[in-house]
């Protein structure tokens, strides 16, 4: 099947499974015979790692939110130079773990920069890259930071700084990934993620079947 490259995003909160459900679209579009790239943020590159470690481990309070945003668009900067446009280039679809939106509500809304600011960042960081289609899995706080705790064992040298903001921080970011849902609906789909993960997959398949006319 020759399909045009495309760029897919996946978002939102704490524990909404966003990693398994990518996976299992990686198998799926394989299987029509698709070339994937699976990638995630903070990271991607070799370069981009190295920031993820600085962001994701430590006190809570460790950064600043602008110096958080600074170092995220530097990690995402590299990351789509060199990563992400290569695998395009070369005809894959780039399946990426949180990307730009994660930056608007967890530094933008959540953390209090504001989404202007966050936006300005990522103007001079990138400019105007931006995804074909971001899958946006929303879940109710109770649940998501749950799901998150219980696979707290499984994660790498503790890279959970953000799990443990406060109840608040979690129900801004959740309203601002359903914000970003209204304002661009041509480019985000929102999926309820309190369902199997087989529910959730067919729902992912189903909105790619329809808007990236795989079927
Ligand atoms: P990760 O362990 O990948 O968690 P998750 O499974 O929830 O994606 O950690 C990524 C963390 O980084 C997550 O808590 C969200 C945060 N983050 C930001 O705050 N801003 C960003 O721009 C990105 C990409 C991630």
């Amino acid at each position: 099947m020759t399909q045009a490259a495309r760029f897919i995003t996946f978002e939102g909160g704490e524990g909404a499974g966003k990693s398994t459900q990518i996976r299992l679209l990686a198998s799926w579009l394989e299987s029509h015979g698709i070339e994937v790239l699976l990638t995630r943020e903070p990271g991607g590159s070799p370069s981009a790692e190295l920031i993820r470690g600085l962001l994701l481990k430590g006190d809570v309070d460790k950064w600043l939110p602008i110096s958080e945003a600074l170092l995220l668009a530097a990690a995402r900067a590299d990351h789509i130079e060199r990563t992400i446009k290569p695998a395009l280039a070369a005809g894959k679809w780039v399946l990426c773990d949180r990307f730009y939106d994660s930056s608007i509500a967890y530094q933008g809304a959540a953390g209090g920069l504001g989404i202007q600011r966050v936006r300005d960042i990522q103007q001079i960081a990138f400019g105007n890259m931006r995804p074909d289609l971001t899958v946006i899995l929303d879940l109710s706080i109770e649940k998501g930071l749950a799901r998150a705790l219980s696979r707290e064992g499984a994660k790498s040298d503790m890279e959970d700084r953000f799990e443990r903001m406060d109840k608040s921080f979690h129900e801004t970011l959740r309203q601002a990934f359903l914000d970003i849902a209204a304002e661009e609906p041509e480019r985000c789909c929102v999926i309820d993620a309190d369902n199997t993960i087989e529910h959730i997959q067919h729902s992912i398949r189903s909105i790619l079947e329809k808007r990236c006319k795989l079927a």
